[in-house]
């Protein structure tokens, strides 16, 4: 016997005991079956789940089965099509024709043999799971190729992925260095995505954002009572991720009593949570990164130096954008891709003299800015081009305006703002003080505008 995979069946037929006795032959089989009696009622369980294989009937009071695989064929995508199957008394070639271009993948004339649908219904079950399985892999292949989402054909680029994906099979500590929005977060996702142990944890952890008295507890936890406020125990991030990988993002900015104990974890793979008595031991692979230049730092003494060298075991830097300008037009293609996917707003293309205006930008912000550029622009244009005006004229925005600025221009103004304020919050972890630093505002001017723009 060959065993049947086991499918889910919308059956719709007006007739009773069609339905009944096709039923329960296709339960036999392992199926899991639904029954409508109207094309009304297949539409309503339609919209509440989906099932592999459609069984339906032509003729019908009300709508007919072929109005009902119209509309389908109308409004889902072919991938999330079910297989149709058409059962009819006499179907006109003209109508045979019309379901087969729509997508009917076989007809039963009435009256058939109940066998003929069960073989019908295995093979349709089965032609489902394997294109599923096939989306599966090419949707895991694309996320290989895009190196979860990381776009870049420079050779510098290309460098820096190739050393990702070779150290994700080891189990060293990675140091990512590069200058603000260049990559370095998306990077280390990378290397614990590609790493064995992609299905373990991956904590992440802003050392800027946590001020350096509760840092300590953050990384390490504490028991109860270790010290006023510690009403009950914690554990710290290392403990979180052990068996998967911690991120220390921007550990420039760790001081000098963080970073011996960080050192002692990386010597000795073992830490003491705050006010614990009992030492415990962590397996866990750190990636670590900063913008600074830990090496002046260490010269400064500003960081210590054996920190310094357990760090950089695997030293990926990725260059700043403006020194791999082949990789702009890519990006720009992907970010426009991904910000009108977003905004559902169609936009074409982006014609050559704005791909050469931004291809031209210094981008100290890298690539964050450039993404910030073009989601700007996708939202700001009103054509379906992006054209080097509209993305000039952009960038002029945050600029005072002059005069009277229109309606339009104002709602823009007001759009970039928040924006710029939700993200600088984002980055911040929500810490006021270090977002307004972010900005370059005072506090007293965020305070101003998270009341404007009503941002808790
Ligand atoms: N090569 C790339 N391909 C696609 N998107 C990228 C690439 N590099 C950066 N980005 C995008 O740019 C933004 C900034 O990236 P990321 O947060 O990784 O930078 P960072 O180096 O960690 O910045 P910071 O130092 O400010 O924390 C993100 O939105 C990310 O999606
Ligand atoms: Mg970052």
């Amino acid at each position: 016997m060959t065993s049947t995979m086991r499918g889910s069946i919308l059956l719709v037929d007006d007739e009773e005991k069609i339905r009944k006795r096709l039923g329960l032959a296709l339960r036999d089989e392992g199926h899991e079956v639904v029954e409508a009696t109207s094309v009304r009622d297949a539409q309503r369980l339609l919209l509440q789940r989906s099932f592999d294989l459609f069984v339906v009937d032509n003729m019908m009071p009300g709508m007919t089965g072929m109005e009902l695989i119209r509309e389908i064929s109308q409004t889902t995508p072919a991938a999330e099509r079910p297989q149709i199957v058409m059962m009819t008394a006499h179907g006109s070639t003209q109508l045979v024709r019309e379901a087969f271009k729509l997508g009917v993948v076989d007809f039963l004339e009435k009256p058939f043999e109940v066998d003929e649908l069960i073989a019908l219904a295995r093979r349709a079950v089965k032609q489902v799971r394997t294109e599923t399985e096939r989306q599966y892999l090419i949707s895991e292949r694309d996320a290989e190729f895009n190196h979860y989402g990381l776009v870049g054909r420079s050779r510098a680029m290309q460098e820096v992925i190739a050393r990702a994906d070779l150290v994700a099979q080891t189990k060293s500590t990675v140091l990512i260095t590069g200058e603000t929005g260049t990559g370095k977060e998306m990077v280390a996702r990378l290397v614990h995505h590609r790493s064995a142990q992609r299905d373990m944890p991956l904590i992440k952890v802003n050392c800027a954002a946590i001020p350096e008295t509760l840092l300590e507890s953050e990384l390490f936890g504490h028991v109860r009572g270790a010290f006023t406020g510690a009403t009950m125990t914690k554990r710290g991030k290392f403990a979180l991720a052990d068996g998967g990988s911690i991120f220390l993002d921007e550990i420039g900015t760790l001081g000098i009593g963080v970073q011996a104990k960080l050192l002692r974890v990386l010597q000795e793979r073992e830490f003491e949570p705050l006010g614990a008595e009992r030492t415990q031991s962590v397996d866990v692979r750190v990636i670590a990164a900063t913008n600074r230049d830990l090496k002046q730092m260490v010269a400064e003494g500003r960081f210590q130096e054996d920190l310094y060298y357990r760090l950089n075991v695997i030293p990926i830097e990725i260059p700043p954008l403006r020194e791999r300008r082949d990789d702009i037009p890519v990006l720009v293609e992907h970010f426009v891709a991904k910000h009108t996917l977003r905004t559902g707003k169609p936009i074409d293309r982006v014609d050559d003299e704005a791909v050469q205006v931004l291809q031209r930008n210094e981008w100290p912000g890298n690539v964050r800015e450039l993404e910030n550029t073009i989601e700007r622009a996708v939202v700001l244009t009103t054509g379906r081009i992006l054209t080097a005006a509209s993305i000039s004229t952009i960038g002029t925005i945050s600029a005072p305006a002059s005069g009277l600025p229109s309606s339009r221009l104002r709602q823009n103004i007001e759009w970039v703002e928040r924006e710029t304020i939700r993200r600088a919050l984002d980055q911040a972890g929500g810490v006021k003080k270090d977002a307004a630093e972010l900005m370059g505002i005072s506090q007293r001017a965020l305070s101003y505008y998270l009341a404007k723009y009503r941002i808790a």
